[in-house]
């Protein structure tokens, strides 16, 4: 019975996440495509692979899937000094690009969901919102 109701369970969520979060997601990622094509693509490049030394990689990026908080704060208030990511280090400047908490949000999920990246939790206003700057 135990096993029946948890199996329900996991059932009854799966389809919540399918039915709500997915276009959901969806609808931030489509935003966030066209938040990239304005403000990111000129430094990071159609695929988000960046130029080597100068502006780094979104694609496969360990610096993205590991430091969210980090990256948020950076598209948000901008960022720069030495950072590393995927084993190259850049000392370099990402000015802050004047977008809304809801643009970040949305630019996020494009990015942590695009070019093989997969993330599992969507990246929300409010999460956006509660990050400060250093
Ligand atoms: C003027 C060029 C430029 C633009 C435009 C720009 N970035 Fe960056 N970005 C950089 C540079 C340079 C760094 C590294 C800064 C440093 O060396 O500290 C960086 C770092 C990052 C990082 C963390 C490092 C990584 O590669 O994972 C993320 C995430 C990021 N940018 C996302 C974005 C997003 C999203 C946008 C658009 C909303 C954007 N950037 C627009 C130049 C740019």
């Amino acid at each position: 019975m135990k096993t029946f109701l948890l199996a329900y369970f996991a059932a009854v969520a799966g389809l919540y996440m399918v039915l709500f979060q997915e276009p959901e997601l969806k609808e931030s990622m489509e935003r966030g495509r066209d938040i990239y094509a304005d403000f990111c693509v000129s430094c990071h490049l159609e695929k988000g692979e960046g130029v080597l030394n100068t502006f780094p990689p979104l694609a496969n990026s360990d610096f993205l899937m590991n430091n969210r908080e980090q990256s948020i704060r950076g598209i948000k208030y901008g960022q720069q000094g030495v950072m590393e990511v995927n084993g190259v280090k850049y000392n370099n400047v990402m000015t802050a690009l004047g977008l809304e908490d809801e643009e970040v949000a949305d630019v996020m999920n494009f990015i942590l969901n695009s070019w093989g990246n997969t993330s599992d939790t969507m990246v929300t206003v409010e999460e956006v919102a509660g990050v400060q700057k250093k």
